[in-house]
This record gives C-alpha cells, structure tokens and sequence, in this order.
C-alpha cells in the first residue's frame, strides 16, 4: 500500500522513474548532499534500480509523489529506510527532493513525516536515525524543525570540493514522535 501525507504519497519505484533520478542526481545542488558525487547514467541508475528490489521490502527505496490535482500525482523525489535493524527496532532514513521549484514549500516536512508514520505505526520502529552533511542547512533545519535531535558529530567523515567536512548524526525517538505527532496530535 501507499503511504498519504499532506500534499504527498509514498510508493514504490517503477522502473519508468528512473530517467528522472539521473537528471535529479546530475545536479550538484541534490547530489552535493547525498551519499555519492558521482556521474551517474540511466544504466547507473537501472543497476540501483535492480539492486533495491533484492532488499528486504521495508528496506526499498521509494518515491516521492506530489499532488498535482485530482487525481494526479507528479513524481517529486525518493524517501526511504536503507538500513533496518529489527532486533533493536532502528532504521536510517533519507530523503530528497528532486526539482529545486519544489524546495521550501514544505515537501521535505511532509514526507519526513509520512515516513516517519510508516516507520513508526507500520515498521514498528523504536529509533529512526540520519547522517547529514554539516553544510546542509535547508536539511538541519528541517529535522530539527521535525524533532530530530543531534546525538553528535562525526569528524572529517565526508570529503568533497578538496575538505573534509563533519557529518551529523541525528535521531528521534518513537516516544518522542508520539509525543509531538501521535495519536490525534496531527
Ligand atoms: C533537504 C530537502 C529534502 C528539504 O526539502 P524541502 O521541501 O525544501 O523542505 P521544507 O520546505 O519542508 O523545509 C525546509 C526548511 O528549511 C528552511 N531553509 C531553506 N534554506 C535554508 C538555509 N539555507 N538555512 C536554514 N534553513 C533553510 C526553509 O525555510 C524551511 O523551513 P521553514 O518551514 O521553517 O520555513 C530538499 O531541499 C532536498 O532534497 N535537498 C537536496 C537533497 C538533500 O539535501 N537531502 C537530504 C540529505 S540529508
């Protein structure tokens, strides 16, 4: 089943999404902030595509849908848990919001959010846990925004543009998530 936000849905990814993600990830703006800095091609992208689909279903990626109007739905972006740890009921999580007229409207809230409820009421997490870069204010805001609190930081743990940058840990606690958004609080 898909999973409902505000203005967003999370689904699962056809392979006729993926020419988007190589034009998403060919900009620096998007890829600057995610796990590689690479070139990536179609092909790239349909070797991922293929690899997400041998992990553990609640391991997938998944797609961004916006609300486009009635009925209609415009392929935004990627959330999804890519490690999940069942006996001690944690996940890391990450997320990205492709075209950049679709920044700061809320989007990245939304589908954090989304995940979240998928994360804790579905996947019965205890923890959901992220890394970001020390240079990605829009994001640190958005998760401090959401809840996540920083546990520390991990020293020179990313190297780009010739210097290697701090990368933060942050989490929220499934307590924590109830406490701001569960049970009729949202
Ligand atoms: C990070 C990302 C997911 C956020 O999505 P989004 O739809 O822009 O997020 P939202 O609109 O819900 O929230 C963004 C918040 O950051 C704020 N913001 C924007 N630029 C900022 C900056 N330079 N410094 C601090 N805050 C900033 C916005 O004002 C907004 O806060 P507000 O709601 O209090 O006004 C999206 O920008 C993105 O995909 N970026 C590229 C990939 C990426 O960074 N992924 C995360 C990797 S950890």
């Amino acid at each position: 089943m898909d999973y409902y936000g505000e203005k967003i849905r999370l689904r699962a990814i056809e392979r006729e999404d993926l020419p988007r993600y190589t034009a998403w990830f060919a900009d620096a703006a998007v890829s600057e902030n995610l796990s590689t800095q690479m070139p990536m091609s179609l092909v790239h992208e349909e070797r991922w595509y293929e690899e997400n689909l041998k992990q553990p279903l609640e391991q997938q990626a998944l797609a961004v849908d916006l609300r486009a109007g009635r009925g209609k739905w415009e392929h935004v972006g990627g959330a999804g848990f890519h490690v999940v740890d069942k006996r001690n009921r944690l996940a890391e999580c990450g997320l990205f919001i492709g075209p950049r007229q679709h920044w700061n409207k809320g989007h990245g809230r939304d589908t954090l959010l989304t995940l979240l409820r998928y994360g804790f009421e579905t996947l019965n997490l205890n923890r959901v846990q992220l890394r970001v870069m020390e240079y990605n204010a829009r994001a640190i805001h958005l998760y401090e925004k959401v809840g996540f609190v920083r546990e520390g930081s991990m020293r020179e743990a990313h190297f780009y543009q010739g210097r290697y940058w701090e990368m933060h840990l942050y989490s929220i606690l499934r307590r924590e998530w109830e406490a701001r958004y569960g049970a009729s609080k949202e």
